[in-house]
């Protein structure tokens, strides 16, 4: 595998009296790794890192993230920069294609993205199937999975002559797929995409129109939802984006992939956690908590709680995204006259937290999910579909990822070992000669 700024030096291991090498790897902003890839057949052991916060799974050309500093950038281009001056679409381009589209690439690829939306007329008899109740994560994850079997080419091995259609037919029916299930979840009669809006536009009116009203589309709500898209769109090796390169190494399909990165997006560790943030301030509120109690609980380890959108495995400073998502709360509440408690009482959290030594020493600070809950409410989004709105964000990162591993020659199965820690050899005892209740 070629990596850039490729040091010629190596890591000296000393096992059992003998001296191993292993080549040091050096990636393009000087991050450095060791490549244990021989480790095994020279030494016969494995190394252990429960939760892989040391393991190097891959070498991407996608997304760079310095944790330490607070950097964000998709190939290359800062996030703050993005956010600034782009829009989800052309990101989405960006980070799947390797580069900013020229305007007759953005046409092309908006025009595919328009004549993909609509999802097979068949389709809708599944969302019939699902209980009012279903969480939309659930449908969502179905659905994706669901309609790889409209499209049969889909289940062939990977073709990048039809991945361009693919790809557009995932990114478009994804919003589809949440519209309608947000739709049943509430017995409304579902509204068809319309051609003539871009992306994030057509969600709003295909979740809030009625046949007989089309709902209001104001610039500054469309462009706080277009940002929220932009600003998850990806984020390197994280436990969905793991997921889905899981899969896609297994050869399955672009959609059996993703569907399973839903699936590893739902935790409230992970995407999950945008809807635990708002049930965490909606209990905070209720309580008439000013925040105190609920900060004392989350030091407390016995009391099962955790200052949910805050803390991050790599993020060891401000998420770079939550500081624009914390701008741009303040701005559209702001345009649209809402005075939401529940920000006042996240605003009061991050101030207590960031100066209590608990979260100082553990380098706790706000992530992406802190502040999109409120952004998300204020747009009327229902706070079960957070989780489905970040899934939407997340495609391009998914898409991206999931195309450098089917185009990857070197490309072999994901299948990482364990140490066994079970009974020794035992034998088959019968039923009848078995103790215990
Ligand atoms: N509240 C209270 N304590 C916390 C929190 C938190 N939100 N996050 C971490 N800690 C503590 C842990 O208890 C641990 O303490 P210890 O050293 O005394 O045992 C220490 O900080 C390190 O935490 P880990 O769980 O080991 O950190 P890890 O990297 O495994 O987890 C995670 C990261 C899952 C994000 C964690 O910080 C967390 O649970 N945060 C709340 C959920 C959340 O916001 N998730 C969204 C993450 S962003 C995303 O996925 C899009």
């Amino acid at each position: 595998m070629e990596t850039s700024n490729t040091a010629p030096r190596t890591a000296r291991l000393e096992l059992d009296g003998k001296t191993y090498e292993l080549p040091v790897v050096v990636g393009t902003e000087n991050e450095r790794g060791i490549d244990i890839s021989s480790l095994r057949s020279q030494t016969g052991h494995i190394t252990m890192d429960d939760g892989y916060g040391n393991t190097g799974s891959c070498y991407s050309k996608i997304t760079f993230i310095d944790g330490e500093k607070g950097i964000l950038r998709y190939r290359g281009i800062p996030i703050e920069e993005l956010a600034e001056k782009s829009s989800f679409i052309e990101v989405a381009h960006l980070i799947i294609y390797g580069q900013l589209p020229s305007s007759k690439q953005l046409q092309r690829f908006s025009d595919l993205l328009t004549r993909n939306e609509m999802l097979h007329e068949d389709m809708k008899f599944h969302f019939e199937g699902f209980p009012s109740n279903a969480h939309p994560m659930a449908i969502l994850s179905s659905m994706i999975n669901a309609t790889a079997c409209f499209y049969p080419e889909t289940l062939e091995p990977y073709d990048a002559s039809t991945f361009e259609v693919e790809a557009a037919r995932l990114l478009s029916q994804v919003r589809t797929i949440a519209a309608f299930s947000y739709r049943k979840s509430r017995g409304l009669p579902i509204i068809y995409p319309k051609p003539a809006y871009k992306y994030s536009a057509n969600l709003l009116h295909m979740m809030f129109s009625e046949p007989y009203q089309e709902f209001e589309l104001i610039p500054e709500v469309v462009r706080a939802l277009d940002l929220i898209f932009l600003l998850h769109a990806d984020h390197e090796q994280n436990c969905s984006t793991s997921t889905v390169r899981m899969v896609a190494s297994s050869r399955a399909n672009l959609f059996a992939s993703a569907a399973a990165g839903v699936c590893g997006l739902w935790g409230p560790l992970h995407g999950g956690a945008n809807q635990a943030v708002l049930e965490m301030l909606q209990a905070i509120h209720k309580e008439g908590d000013d925040g105190s109690k609920f900060i004392a609980a989350a030091k407390d380890k016995k009391s099962g709680k955790r200052l949910m959108g805050f803390g991050h495995r790599v993020y060891k400073n401000y998420d770079p995204r939550a500081k624009i998502i914390k701008r741009q709360c303040d701005e559209l509440l702001a345009k649209l006259n809402i005075n939401d408690p529940l920000l006042d009482i996240a605003k009061r959290l991050e101030t207590v937290a960031l100066q209590d030594s608990y979260f100082v020493e553990r380098k706790l600070y706000p992530n992406v999910d802190f502040y999109s809950g409120i952004i998300l409410r204020a747009l009327g989004i229902p706070i079960e579909m957070f989780t489905v709105m970040f899934a939407i964000g997340r495609m391009p990162g998914w898409i991206a990822n999931y195309r450098e591993i089917a185009e990857s020659v070197e490309n072999r199965i994901y299948r990482p070992r364990q140490i066994y820690i079970g009974p020794p050899l035992n034998h088959y005892i019968p039923v009848k000669e078995r103790t215990g209740q």
